[in-house]
């Protein structure tokens, strides 16, 4: 039988549109799907939106539209970013469903009858954007909300709770037999510190607002009907409403095997409310919650103030969802804060992938060509390089293990040894050194190697970047699925003679930033103001829409003239440490010393990737100091919308030619 397993992200808010956070969690769920279906499981990943509570009231409200409206077409737009995406979800719950409504009203009675609900009153603090109540002394200065900073609201109002404080010692105890049961493990402790402080029952209706679930029909003819579910109540129950609980049960099998990705930031709601929940239903708990640092962005936090919230089909649409998963996946360390910037995406792009593994997939395909016609065969690889063998196996051994760790950054940097590996040996062994030596047959073992690195790792990285994966195999000729995976990476087997497929170039080398950024736009401006007469300040004003201002101004040549223009190498490029927007060329225009240029273009360009490059300079522009450095020249660009190109020539020249 089939071991089944249950992947769920949290259903998010429909307050306000996908972000990088929402597609990063989602990406981990379709992730660690892709992964355990190579391994013959059977996966069952749920996905969808959280669209009760005053958050949404609220938001709907704004938008001049019904709770139930507004929650549509926001829900519509996630699934559709999903579905845009490839996500491969099972289940796109939604809290407005009626089966779910009813599976809650279910829950509710069940707890209640089951004396673990009581009615009272509630007074504290409640923060909307969290949706979550605190008392006073959790507060943070100001009375704010002690998660997300914003003010909160002090609540007076009649409502139920929940027993959570009768269920304090269980969740310990859970937690000391399970001590692996939330990762990152620091988390696991915070989780137990929290629990330890003590535990005050939960409210879990509302009565100052209508957007929620009712509560059951014959506890509200008792009581009074203005009581709405708990939104977080609600929501946690979405886990398993579409498993057919309190219904048909059809698939409640796969809660037996659940695993939970979360943010940090709902955590608690998850390690300590729902496990108390689940607890009072008499429900199996969860095997895992995995809980994912903050991403920020330029190291700044996102914020629909601050206009830098980061747009995920944006960044798709712009670099492909592959590089952008590959990228989520690979940046941040599970668990802790990661950046996002586009420079850092480009980088990696350009080197891990373009160079790492594109090149790779390249240099075989046309070294299999020019010596044996695409033809491969795998029988010699043991006689010549059996220790390589050896070393591709202990790798496709350790990077499985890091993902029942969760470590999807570790298992890329693993996996990526592999490819390493492919592309050393070839420098090592050289192919077409071998055919010269007229050693065909050890030529062919090695080409063969690298094919069956590029097989198996194609395997592996079928969770990362399912497309890209696919496309290797199809270069080789084989198909990604669990057979396979048992194949040629369990049993260990190595390619039969094959033929591979040419294919075209899996990375292009990225340039410079493909969306224009209007807050790195006015660093841009703000470092020119500083310094108004330096060459940075006058790069700009190159700028088109400097010039249309400028335009009026007629010069006749010998002003032109004035100015001494040349061509020039640049023969070193190195980034400035104390500036984000400066790099340090050295240019050589045919003077005895290659000239020293500060330009502030780093966030179109990677160092290496000017190197050799000839480009127009002006030479005798007066030498200016830019954070210290000498820059004795510009160089010439020119920017609109689509980013910055630096003005070059049609064909080389020699070093010092004059432009004229
Ligand atoms: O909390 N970096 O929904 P939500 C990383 N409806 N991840 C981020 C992020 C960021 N800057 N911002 C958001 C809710 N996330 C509830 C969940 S579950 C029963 C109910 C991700 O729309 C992260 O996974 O506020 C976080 O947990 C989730 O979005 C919260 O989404
Ligand atoms: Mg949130």
């Amino acid at each position: 039988m089939q071991e089944k397993v249950f992947i769920t992200s949290p259903i998010y808010y429909v307050n306000d549109i996908p972000h990088i956070g929402h597609a990063y969690t989602t990406i981990l769920c379709d992730m660690l799907k892709k992964f355990y279906a190579l391994q013959g499981k059977d996966v069952l990943f749920l996905t969808g939106t959280d669209e009760h509570g005053q958050k949404i009231e609220q938001s709907a409200n704004k938008h001049h539209q019904s709770p139930q409206s507004y929650a549509d077409s926001i829900s519509l737009r996630f699934r559709e970013l999903w579905d845009n995406f490839g996500l491969d979800y099972d289940i796109f719950v939604r809290t407005t469903d009626a089966n779910h409504c009813l599976c809650v009203q279910k829950a509710f009675a069940f707890m209640y009858d089951k004396g673990d609900i009581y009615k009272g009153s509630y007074e504290g603090h409640y923060c909307i954007s969290c949706e979550s109540f605190f008392t006073q002394t959790q507060l943070g200065s100001g009375n704010t909300c002690p998660d997300c900073g914003k003010p909160t609201q002090v609540v007076q109002e009649e409502s139920y709770f929940f027993a959570l404080s009768k269920y304090q010692e269980r969740l310990l105890a859970h937690y000391e037999a399970n001590p692996h049961m939330i990762a990152p493990s620091f988390r696991q402790n915070e989780v137990i510190s929290f629990i330890k402080e003590g535990l005050n029952d939960l409210s879990i209706t509302r009565t100052s607002f209508e957007w929620g679930v009712p509560l059951p029909q014959n506890i509200a003819q008792k009581n009074d009907k203005k009581h709405v579910m708990y939104v977080w109540l609600d929501a946690l129950l979405s886990y398993i409403s579409p498993l057919g609980y309190m219904q048909d049960n059809a698939q409640m099998a796969y809660w037996h095997n659940a695993t939970h990705f979360v943010g940090k930031d709902i955590l608690r709601f998850h390690a300590v409310y729902w496990l108390a929940f689940l607890m009072s239903l008499e429900l199996p708990l969860p095997r895992h919650i995995y809980a994912h640092g903050w991403w920020t962005k330029d190291g700044a936090k996102m914020s629909k103030s601050i206009g830098n919230v980061i747009n995920p089909q944006e960044v798709a649409s712009a670099y492909g969802i592959e590089s952008f998963r590959y990228f989520l996946m690979r940046e941040m360390p599970f668990g802790q804060d990661g950046d996002f910037s586009q420079k850092a995406l480009i980088e990696r792009i350009n080197a891990e992938l373009g160079n790492d593994v594109g090149n790779l997939l390249n240099r075989l395909q046309g070294m299999s060509e020019k010596y044996f016609n695409l033809q491969l065969d795998s029988k010699d690889i043991p006689a010549y390089f059996n220790d390589e063998l050896k070393k591709l196996y202990a790798l496709t051994q350790s990077v499985q293990e890091k993902m029942p760790q969760m470590q999807p950054h570790r298992y890329i940097e693993e996996l990526w040894k592999i490819f390493k590996l492919g592309n050393h040996i070839i420098t090592q062994y050289e192919p077409w050194a071998l055919v010269k030596a007229n050693k065909d047959k050890e030529a062919m073992a090695l080409l063969a190697l690298v094919a069956n690195i590029l097989a198996q790792g194609s395997l592996l990285l079928y969770p990362i970047m399912p497309e890209t994966a696919s496309k290797i195999a199809l270069a080789l000729n084989i198909e990604i699925n669990a057979k396979n995976f048992a194949h040629f990476i369990t049993h260990k087997a190595l390619l039969e003679p094959f033929s591979l497929n040419k294919t075209p170039m899996l990375f292009p080398r990225i340039e410079s930033p493909l969306i224009i950024e209007s807050s790195a736009d006015s660093k841009l401006d703000s470092i020119n103001a500083k310094t108004p007469n330096t060459q940075a300040a006058r790069l700009d004003s190159i700028n088109t829409s400097h010039t249309s201002e400028e335009g009026a101004n007629i010069v006749d040549i010998k002003d032109f003239s004035k100015l001494d223009i040349r061509i020039g190498t640049i023969v070193e490029c190195t980034a400035l440490k104390k500036s984000q927007k400066l790099l340090k060329l050295l240019v050589d225009i045919g003077e005895a010393k290659p000239r020293q240029i500060l330009s502030g273009i780093a966030q179109y360009y990677s160092p290496t990737s000017l190197i050799g490059r000839q480009i127009c300079l002006i030479v005798n522009l007066k030498p200016a100091k830019l954070m210290g450095e000498l820059s004795e020249g510009m160089i010439l660009a020119s920017k609109d919308e689509n980013g910055l190109s630096l003005l070059g020539i049609d064909s080389p020249r020699a070093n010092g030619s004059k432009v004229s």
